[in-house]
């Protein structure tokens, strides 16, 4: 049984993502955080908590965290997610509540509990993470692996011209959890942009039974509508689905191993990742795990098997 912790902006993917590891056997949600990013942090955890009701999974901790990025001002990006982040579908439950703790705390308090058993997947800014990691410089040593969705190391970026979303809203934090030595995914946008959800993957969510397949699709019409000005192939991304797939099958993706600097002082570039593909180059830093290949084809069956608990 795969242990997970969660951390999103929740933003329609991240909710897609969770909705997904839910549909699962072999995964345990054990507890899920909040950041800043599609929403503010805590609108995202009321988000998480309706995703979890939707799911019938109440008995989810939720926590929210942090509301800022560590050294720029709030950013919250409305335009992808729609102004409350699930495409206007957002309704909070009043009756659920997050946790009286914050998301980086509870990361180190379920850390702590279960040490090497859990994966975090990160599929926001990485500012709970980079918090987790000064509260507890153990950290590395206490969970079994992360992944993240974030950045892009071979095509263009989604917010600036090299910039991914995730990691632009916090460079300082993604500095942090990219070099503290853990064995770390990063499942970026260059090969996200390439899990692409077709048209007849959307028409078979609608035709699923239930209100995890009814939620899914409605909040998948606002990040349709997005990407139908944008690219000529009907359909949408799966940035967060694609991290929580390899999270659970990492052999559905080919890494490469390289150290993965943040440019922090950039004047065009701030918020780039900057990979070191030198052959002969001593390493700098830590290895991280950088997807470059993906099996689309099996990811987008994986989720959707998930997400319509086909499996
Ligand atoms: C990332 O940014 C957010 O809008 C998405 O939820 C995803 O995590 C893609 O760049
Ligand atoms: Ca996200």
């Amino acid at each position: 049984l795969a242990k997970i912790i969660f951390d999103g902006d929740y933003g329609i993917d991240d909710a897609l993502a969770t909705l997904f590891l839910l549909g699962r056997d072999d995964v345990e949600l054990v507890a899920v955080g909040t950041v800043h990013g599609n929403a503010p942090a805590d609108a995202a955890a009321a988000n998480a908590l309706q995703v979890l009701d939707v799911a019938g999974r109440r008995d989810i901790p939720v926590a929210v965290g942090a509301q800022r990025p560590l050294a720029q001002p709030l950013d919250i990006s409305a335009l992808v997610h729609g102004e409350d982040g699930l495409g206007g579908h957002a309704s909070p439950v009043p009756e659920l509540r997050p946790e009286p703790v914050s998301a980086a705390e509870q990361l180190v308090r379920i850390a702590r509990e279960l040490p090497g058993e859990c994966t975090v997947v990160a599929t926001g800014p990485l500012t709970n993470l980079a918090l987790a990691l000064l509260l507890e410089p153990r950290l590395p040593e206490l969970v079994r692996n992360v992944v993240v969705m974030g950045g892009t190391t071979r095509e263009p970026g989604n917010i600036g011209p090299f910039a991914e979303a995730n990691i632009w809203h916090d460079p300082e934090a993604a500095a942090l959890v990219l070099g503290a030595g853990w064995p770390l995914t990063l499942v970026g946008l260059d090969v996200t942009m390439r899990t692409w959800l077709d048209q007849s993957d959307v028409d078979r969510i609608a035709a699923a039974p239930g209100r995890k397949a009814e939620f899914a699709h409605a909040i998948l019409q606002h990040y349709l509508r997005f990407y139908r000005g944008r690219h000529s192939r009907p359909g949408c991304p799966l940035h967060d689905p694609s991290a929580a797939v390899l999270a659970v099958r990492p052999d559905l993706a080919r890494c490469e191993k390289a150290p993965v600097r943040v440019e922090l002082r950039g004047e065009h570039t701030r918020g780039m990742l900057v990979v070191d593909r030198r052959e002969f180059a001593e390493p700098d830093g830590p290895l991280i795990d950088v997807a470059a290949e993906i099996d689309r084809d099996r990811l987008v069956a994986e989720f959707l098997a998930g997400l319509l608990e086909l499996v």
